[in-house]
């Protein structure tokens, strides 16, 4: 590690809510408890800033049982951002979930009866030809009840050094304000790898039963010191009472990077004498990843390979996709540590409307093309473009190839997207966004800009949903919460549907999340809570309804078939407009 940088002196300091106009005070004590890297940089005195010093958001993981060890920068303030439990047993019989219940570090937990509550099949088939089936269970009593999790810090010894954290997690219902997390995600999840078809699992042998808690997005964010003496932080759950968990803390004195994350987007090609790009131009772009002081991530120039960031050589904490190891899920699995990379270009701005055709697979893929052609003006009344970093087919084409060898490909930090030449005029929106996890903390960024195209006018985006900020306000205001994204007009072009993931789409993503959640504070039949207009939703397509629905009448099944997809319905054709006629309206949604 280079140790040019250090983290401002503050990190040093032990105290409550320090002001850096304190820091020239303190002085750095050495550390007699954990492992060292590097030592206190010297006191060096610094300008006043009347700045409250502030806490850092830390995540924590149990993985069967053992504590993720954590390296955290040595002095600092911290809170609890993020906690992910997760045990599993294999199976080769299918007993649904219940050797979580026989033999897991879960099985002391009241299980009470859970609920199968969804089932899925992965649409791409495994290497062999097989299929894989997740079943989603819920409403076990560990699940729905109210519960609290602790943290406590440990020395070299295991004996305590603090005070007791205490992290209400709330239950199974809508929080009342008091839970320690906006996010309060717990399930079990039953795998079938080896499935012969997509729709059945006869005579399949390779199963895996997981109980997950996923905790993110502190609402209460008591802080603590970090302890000079810290080797470890310990967390209990009080519905395990006779189980800890020690997740093993390395102090670092003087790291290279500082907290934080920062997207930049630079336009590096000029637009004409007005200001705007004509239809038809090249535009390149440069994306830098920085912390939060600003600092740059990488060299200017190139971002690291696939294998660099997956192998843990990349110190900076830059992240790439990653679901191919840790398999994510909308809503039910992980989705926060699917850590995607991406960028992509939608407008113009006053005809940004949802994406109902499907990306296939072969467009990530494509030899020729670094750039996923989401939404064509003719086709889909809006420009969209996205690409991935790495690019897709290095990024996904690397899966496929038993060497990986596209995961050592190079990845540059320019990127190009094509303004078609019938674009209609007006601002473009272009989104960046991604994580990053370094010492503990785990989070993302969205960077969007904008780009005059054909006129120098700028024009606006008129939405038929919101404004979301009853309940995302504070801590959950998109702003902060999933990929901190507030600009709802930017969400689009990554949000299409994917042959590999139809429910890429976002209203169906947002219609499931908020359905599933028992912690949604209001009727769900009542649309008006999310739609501003009846007009905003009069396109009634299986996607549209099934995304909330998990069923519908006889007639319906005759007629546009049986319902197979838990987020959209059936297959490709689910984003079809079913009618004109039926549904203008729906019982109790809030408009007469
Ligand atoms: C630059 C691309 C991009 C943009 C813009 C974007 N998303 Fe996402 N979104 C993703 C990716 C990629 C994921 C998968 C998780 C990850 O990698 O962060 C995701 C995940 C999600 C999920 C699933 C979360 C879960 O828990 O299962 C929802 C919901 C979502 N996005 C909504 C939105 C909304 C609303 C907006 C606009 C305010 C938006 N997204 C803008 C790329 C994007
Ligand atoms: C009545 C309250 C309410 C309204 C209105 C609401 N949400 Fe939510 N939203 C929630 C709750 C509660 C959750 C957490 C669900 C869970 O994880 O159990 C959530 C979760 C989300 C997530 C997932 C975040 C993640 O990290 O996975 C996104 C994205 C989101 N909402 C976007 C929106 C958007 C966009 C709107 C407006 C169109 C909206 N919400 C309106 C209550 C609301
Ligand atoms: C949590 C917020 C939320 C709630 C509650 C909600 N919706 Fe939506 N819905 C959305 C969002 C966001 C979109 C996407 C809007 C867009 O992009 O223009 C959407 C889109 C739709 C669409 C259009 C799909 C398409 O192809 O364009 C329909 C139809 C729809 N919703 C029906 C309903 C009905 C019926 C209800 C009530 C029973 C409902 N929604 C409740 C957030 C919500
Ligand atoms: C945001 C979630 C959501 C969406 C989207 C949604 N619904 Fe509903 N719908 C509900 C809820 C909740 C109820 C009331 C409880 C129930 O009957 O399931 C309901 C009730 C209904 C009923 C009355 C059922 C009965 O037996 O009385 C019909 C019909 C219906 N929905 C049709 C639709 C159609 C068609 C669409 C798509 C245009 C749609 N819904 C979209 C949540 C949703």
């Amino acid at each position: 590690m280079n140790r040019k940088s250090r983290l401002p002196r503050i990190f040093f300091c032990a105290g409550g809510i320090l002001l850096l106009s304190l820091i020239s005070a303190c002085s750095g004590p050495e550390d007699p408890g954990a492992p060292r890297t590097g030592s206190p940089a010297p006191a060096k005195p610094m300008a006043a800033l009347a700045q409250p010093v502030e806490a850092i958001g830390i995540a924590l993981e149990v993985e069967d049982g053992a504590g993720m060890p954590l390296q955290i920068a040595a002095g600092g303030r911290y809170f609890i951002d993020q906690i992910d439990l997760r045990d599993s047993v294999a199976a080769a019989v299918d007993r649904g979930i219940d050797g979580l219940k026989g033999e897991s570090a879960f099985a002391a937990l009241h299980w009470g009866t859970p609920v199968l509550e969804d089932t899925h099949f992965l649409v791409l088939p495994n290497a062999d030809g097989t299929f894989t089936r997740r079943r989603f269970y819920g409403d076990a009593d560990w699940i729905r009840l109210d519960s609290v999790m602790t943290v406590e810090q440990l020395d070299r010894d295991g004996a305590p050094l603090a005070g007791i954290l205490r992290l209400p997690i709330g239950a199974a219902a809508p929080d009342r304000g008091e839970d320690a997390f906006f996010i309060r995600r717990l399930r079990a999840i039953q795998w079938t790898y080896d499935c012969p078809m997509r729709d059945d699992c006869m005579g399949a042998k390779n199963f895996l039963e997981e109980a997950l808690v996923e905790l993110r997005h502190a609402r209460r964010r008591e802080a603590f010191e970090l302890h000079e003496r810290t080797a470890a932080l310990r967390l209990r759950w009080s519905l395990l009472p006779g189980s800890s968990w020690k997740i093993p803390v390395h102090q670092v004195w003087n790291p290279e990077y500082a907290y934080g994350f920062n997207i930049d987007i630079e336009t590096l090609t000029s637009p004409g004498a007005d200001g705007s790009y004509a239809p038809g131009s090249l535009v390149e772009f440069r994306i830098t990843l920085r912390d939060g002081t600003g600092r740059r991530l990488h060299p200017a120039g190139s971002l690291p390979t696939y294998n660099e960031v997956i192998s843990g050589a990349v110190d900076s904490g830059i992240q790439y996709y990653r679901s191919f190891f840790d398999s994510s899920t909308v809503y039910y699995r992980r989705k926060h540590r699917e850590r995607m990379l991406m960028v992509q270009m939608i407008g113009p701005a006053q005809n940004v409307q949802p994406i109902r055709s499907v990306v296939p697979l072969s467009a990530f893929l494509a030899a020729d093309d670094d750039v996923q052609h989401i939404g064509l003006p003719g086709r889909d009344g809006v420009f969209a473009d996205f690409m991935t970093f790495p690019v897709a087919r290095d990024l996904f084409g690397g899966s496929f190839d038993p060497e990986h060898a596209p995961w050592n490909h190079p990845v540059s930090d320019i990127w190009k997207f094509t303004i078609p030449p019938d674009a209609v005029p007006g601002t473009y929106l272009v989104t960046a966004k991604g994580r990053r996890v370094y010492l503990g903390q785990d989070i993302p960024f969205t960077r969007t800009i904008d780009l005059q195209v054909g006129t120098a006018e700028r024009t606006t985006t008129t939405l038929d949903t919101g404004p979301c900020t009853d309940c995302h306000s504070g801590h959950a205001a998109l702003a902060n919460l999933l990929h901190a994204n507030d600009n709802r007009a930017a969400c689009i072009a990554c949000h299409a549907p994917l042959e590999f993931e139809l429910e890429g789409n976002v209203h169906v993503r947002l219609h499931f999340i908020h359905s599933r959640s028992d912690r949604f504070p209001a009727p769900l039949e009542r649309c008006s809570t999310c739609h501003l207009t009846a007009a905003g939703m009069s396109r009634v397509s299986q996607s549209a309804c099934l995304s909330c629905h998990k069923s519908y009448p006889e007639d319906h099944v005759a007629q546009f078939g049986p319902v197979t997809d838990m987020y959209v319905g059936a297959s490709e054709g689910s984003f079809a407009q079913c009618t004109d006629a039926c549904h203008a309206t729906h019982p109790d949604s809030g408009f007469d």
